[in-house]
């Protein structure tokens, strides 16, 4: 058994903040934003919340797959930043959405979270676990940005993407390539879980987010194409094969690093930083949305996705629409 994208949805908060509105309460500018990474705004949560968010990206998704939640049995969210420890956010989507026969759980990858979780979901399909699968990537990461680091905080933005997955004999799921490599875990952290339990009592306060963005950059821009090149490979695909290459939303320079290193057009890379900025997980899913919404997507097309980022980790597929 195989399986098959039949849905996409999104949800960004409805609050927009400009790389103009940052620069009246940091010294950063839209020059120096815009022309480091290509991002222009991103909208951060009021009311919003990683679930509410979540929520609605779902019913989108079911909306555009024409699915019920009745009909869901496997709910996963890729997400660094769900609202609790515990219930999961996948748990109170479940029941937002009233989904009562599914199995729902939440995973950690940072900004490669989507795609683990979408090849989880392919693995229980594969299988013959489950039928039909919603898979979201959703963050708040405004919450744990350090507003006083410009270096980190003026790139990334809060949203969710969702998309419904069924079993179908046919795998659309062409091939895959995922990694983690820990021993370079401290180029880019979030350390906020610090013990002070009566024992230990270090009275450290919790860390928001640190991260070596040059580090990051070099690891991107070697991992991500070399993740591409060999699952396109295994898809039995050369790279002129494929109509769109939907990658996480990091860095402007870094898609335009991939597309050279493949000697692809830039126009195969879909872009959706300039108006999101980097939302680690929930990056793909709403591209995917956009590009879906936009009805760029026709049967047949062939379709590569990669995310990377924190643990570090890297995850790439080849999909056919
Ligand atoms: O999803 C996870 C994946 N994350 C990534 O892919 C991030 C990868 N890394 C990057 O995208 C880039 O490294 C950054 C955009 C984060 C930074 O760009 P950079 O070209 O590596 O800049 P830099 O860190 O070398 O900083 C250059 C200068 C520094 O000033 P000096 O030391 O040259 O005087 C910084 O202090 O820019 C300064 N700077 C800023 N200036 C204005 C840093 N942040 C800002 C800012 N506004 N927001």
């Amino acid at each position: 058994m195989g399986m098959k994208i039949i849905g996409t949805g999104s949800c960004l908060p409805q609050t927009v903040v400009t790389n103009d509105d940052l620069s009246k309460i940091m010294d950063t500018s839209d020059e120096w934003i815009s022309s480091r990474t290509g991002i222009r705004e991103r909208h951060l949560v009021k009311e919003e919340t990683t679930t509410s968010m979540s929520v609605e990206a779902a019913r989108r998704a079911m909306e555009n797959a024409g699915v019920t939640a009745q009909e869901i049995d496997l709910i996963i969210v890729g997400t660094l930043s769900a609202d609790h420890v515990t219930p999961a956010c996948a748990c109170e989507v479940q029941a937002a959405i009233g989904a009562q026969d599914a199995v729902a759980f939440d995973i950690n990858a940072a900004c490669s979270g989507f795609m683990f979780a979408l090849n989880i979901a392919h693995a229980y399909l594969q299988m013959g676990v489950y039928k039909t699968v919603l898979i979201l990537g959703a963050e708040t990461l405004s919450k744990i940005m350090d507003w006083n680091d410009r270096s980190t905080c003026v790139l990334f933005g809060d949203g969710a993407g969702a998309v419904v997955v069924c079993a179908d004999e046919r795998d659309r799921m062409l091939a895959y390539d995922q990694g983690s490599d820990g021993v370079r875990g401290s180029v880019l952290a979030c350390k906020n879980r610090t013990n002070n339990n009566p024992l230990v009592q270090t009275g450290v306060e919790p860390e928001y987010v640190h991260m070596d963005g040059q580090e990051v950059y070099k690891f991107a821009v070697t991992a991500v194409p070399a993740s591409l090149s060999k699952t396109i490979k295994a898809a039995g695909l050369s790279v002129e094969d494929i109509d769109y290459f939907a990658l996480h939303q990091a860095n402007i320079r870094i898609i335009q690093s991939v597309a050279k290193r493949l000697k692809v057009s830039e126009d195969k890379f879909p872009i959706s930083l300039d108006h999101c900025g980097n939302i680690s997980a929930a990056s793909v899913p709403i591209l995917l949305d956009e590009i879906n919404r936009k009805g760029l997507l026709k049967p047949g097309m062939k379709i590569a996705l990669s995310g990377f980022g924190g643990g570090l980790t890297w995850a790439s597929a080849v999909i056919e629409w």
